[in-house]
């Protein structure tokens, strides 16, 4: 079955075309990345009205890079949810308005079921059951996933997602956005020095997750070290702590703090997924999202799944963050068991 999936839920217009599930023939991402930057995270409004702006381009260059025409496509599976309810309504309008001039099924997917399937487009032979975790920059969600259509969440953040609070502490550290990256890069080879930001939530048995906390740790220690400064046009944000002209001494201190916080988040989610491995009696695990792009993030899980023979299957970075793929991959199997909607559905901010 082709299957063209559509994502608009929140910063990236993608569309592709997927061959059963498991293979994309072409993963056509925009990034808004640029048109957000200068407010440090995503404006709803905006980012609706730049979807509508690339979508048809990227559609089409989805069909042109796989090598097919409209008439090839056999289904629509169309991001519903959990996202931003003006983008996501981008890419769901298009999406009916296709499968309505093709007469073609489609199907809504829950974009992190989008996420713990892209793991499908680079191995096709997934088993079950497994412990999912998805991190982005809007979920850390823990899912113990049984088949295909056995789906359950078993833990999930109760404030910030772990990307989320990447790019809060790279607000206020002055380090530009996304955040992610970038601390991962000046992370490398820094050691916190005896820094230590508290682990929220560690007791055994909790399956959730708060970065809160940790994030306003963050934000004490900065202003310990560069005094506190407020900005009173933006009561309550997080604006930047730094200098604008940071010194060495400064850098270091900034490597440090940021450091410090990676290894923070990076304890959190690896305890909190072993924990829920060690829970839930099974034997395979799925890290994916963004914050699964970072290296010091995948190299934990992979040494403590090797400890505990533990399988560990992570996406290739391209499939970490937002794309169509995931959600033609996922949109495959509900397809696949009749899982069909009609035009009347709409877009779900939470699910
Ligand atoms: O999955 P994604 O592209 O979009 C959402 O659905 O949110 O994730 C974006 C998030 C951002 O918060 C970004 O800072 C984070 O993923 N991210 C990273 C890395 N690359 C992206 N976080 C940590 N380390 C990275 N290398
Ligand atoms: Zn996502």
């Amino acid at each position: 079955m082709i299957v063209l999936g559509i994502e608009t839920s929140c910063d990236e217009t993608a569309a592709a075309v997927v061959v059963d599930g498991t293979e994309a023939l072409s993963n056509v991402v925009v990034s808004q990345i640029e048109v957000h930057r200068e407010f440090g995270g995503v404006v709803p409004e905006l980012a609706s009205r730049k979807h509508v702006e690339a979508i048809s381009m990227v559609i089409s260059k989805s069909l042109k890079d796989a090598g097919v025409d409209f008439g090839d496509i056999d289904a629509i599976a169309v991001t519903r949810g959990p996202g931003l309810i003006g983008a996501l309504l981008v890419g769901i309008g298009v999406a009916k308005g296709l499968s309505l001039a093709l007469n073609k099924p489609i199907c809504g997917v829950n974009h992190l079921h989008g996420h713990l399937f892209a793991v499908w487009l680079d191995n096709d032979q997934m088993e079950f059951p497994f412990v999912g975790m998805v991190v982005s920059g809007g979920h850390t969600t823990l899912f113990e996933v049984r088949s295909p259509l056995d789906i359950d969440v078993i833990g999930k953040t109760r404030d910030d997602a772990a990307g989320e609070a990447y790019d809060k502490v790279a607000k206020l550290l002055g380090l530009g956005y996304p955040g992610g990256a970038i601390i991962e890069k000046l992370s490398e080879g820094v050691s916190p020095d005896g820094l230590r930001f508290p682990r929220a939530l560690i007791e055994q048995g909790n399956l959730d997750f708060s970065f809160s906390g940790l994030k306003t740790a963050v934000l004490r220690q900065a202003e310990k070290v560069f005094g506190i400064h407020y900005d009173r046009s933006r009561p309550g944000s997080f604006h930047q702590i730094t200098p604008e002209d940071p010194s060495a001494e400064d850098q270091r201190t900034i490597r440090k703090i940021a450091a410090a916080f990676q290894d923070a988040v990076i304890d959190t989610l690896v305890s909190k997924l072993f924990m829920a491995v060690e829970i839930r009696k099974v034997s395979r695990l799925v890290v994916c999202g963004g914050v699964a792009a970072n290296q010091a993030l995948r190299n934990r899980i992979i040494s403590e799944g090797h400890k505990r023979e533990i399988k560990v299957i992570l996406p290739s970075m391209s499939l970490c963050a937002d794309n169509a793929a995931m959600i033609g991959a996922r949109g495959n199997f509900l397809l696949q068991e009749g899982i069909v909607d009609s035009l009347g559905f709409g877009a779900k901010s939470r699910w």
